[in-house]
């Protein structure tokens, strides 16, 4: 048997390499492996505690087993402390490469803007507010009564046809529907608000449409609508050509031909003129049609009114020069951030 310094010599040599070999391991896997060779079966400390029978001394035999003990216990402390050190590095590294750079977003300080459907639908709204309207919404989803009959299109009335409307399975078949136009709107006004009546009613309609450089199955208009005693056509007439400049500009004039909606008589159509000549059918309007008045629980022989409902989507793709409605809502940035 050697001498016990030997011994001590050889466990310090054992501890040494130990610890080098486990500093130096780069990953969890070499790092367990080094481990079991440092203090596994066959590893050299284990090696020496098997000898420890050849020590006749009882006094140098446990002062030396003491010892191994103590060099194993370090490196197994050494082995879970680097363990633990490698592990928060793998994690470390695991977020730092899923994160989402947030700052990217940060540094180029962009804020959106609102769609250009609601800036113009916005307004809109201003420049009726500030001619003495107040602004009403209504639901999206209407009863047929609302829609139709109430607007002088009884069932059956070959008027409706012309809307492709969306049906909504509820109720009786055909008796709820998505609406086709904001004029249903007029009819909840006329029926809850006091008279005389001066409203607009901005929103969202919707009609059975294959979308195409300038129809879209679901888009928006403003309604709007006039009821007092004494209103005639030239009021309407006057009302849409002060819109028109209110909204594009003193350099646009707008022109009424006639036209038939089953809900106003006489109905025209409307266009604007920009300064370039160029003329763009804006919308309906007419005079309310004395059904409609009642449907609305308004007495004919006392008040009159007028209506119109133009195209919000229309109005901007007009303003801002675009030429295919489908861009509009196509989510693509580089479209949206042009405005
Ligand atoms: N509601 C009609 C449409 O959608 C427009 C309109 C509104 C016409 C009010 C006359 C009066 O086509």
């Amino acid at each position: 048997m050697s001498s016990s310094g030997d011994l001590t010599a050889k466990i310090t040599e054992a501890l040494q390499q130990a610890t080098a070999a486990l500093s130096s391991a780069p990953d969890t896997d070499t790092l367990r492996r080094v481990a079991n060779e440092h203090i596994g079966k066959g590893s050299v400390l284990v090696g020496l505690k098997s000898s420890l029978g050849s020590i006749t001394d009882a006094e140098a035999r446990k002062a030396a087993g003491r010892a191994i003990n103590e060099a194993m216990r370090a490196v197994e402390t050494l082995v879970a402390e680097r363990l633990a050190g490698l592990e928060r590095a793998a994690a470390q590294k695991a977020a730092a490469g899923e994160a989402m750079d947030l700052t990217e977003h940060l540094a180029r300080r962009s804020r959106g803007h609102a769609h250009i459907v609601t800036q113009a639908w916005e307004r809109l709204e201003d420049v009726f507010v500030g001619m003495g309207f107040k602004v009403a919404e209504g639901p999206e989803v209407e009863t047929d009564f609302h829609n139709f009959t109430a607007l002088n299109m009884p069932p059956n009335h070959p008027a409706r046809s012309g809307f492709d409307t969306l049906f909504v399975k509820h109720g009786a078949p055909g008796s709820t529907l998505l609406r086709t136009h904001t004029s249903p709107v007029q009819i909840r006004v006329m029926q809850e608000w006091d008279l005389p009546i001066y409203a607009v009613m901005p929103g969202r309609v919707f009609r059975r449409d294959t979308p195409d450089a300038t129809h879209m199955p679901v888009f928006h208009q403003i309604e709007g609508l006039v009821v007092d005693k004494g209103i005639t056509f030239a009021h309407l007439a006057g009302t849409i050509e002060a819109f028109t400049k209110a909204f594009f500009g003193s350099d646009f004039t707008s022109r009424l031909r006639p036209n038939y909606f089953p809900f106003t008589e006489p109905s025209a159509e409307f266009d604007v003129r920009s300064s370039n000549g160029k003329w763009i059918e804006l919308g309906g309007c007419g005079m309310v049609h004395p059904n409609v008045l009642r449907a609305g629980g308004v007495d004919p022989e006392t008040y009159t009114g007028f209506a119109f409902g133009f195209g919000i989507d229309r109005m901007a793709k007009e303003r801002h020069g675009v030429a295919d409605l489908r861009d509009m809502y196509a989510n693509d940035l580089r479209f949206v951030r042009q405005f």
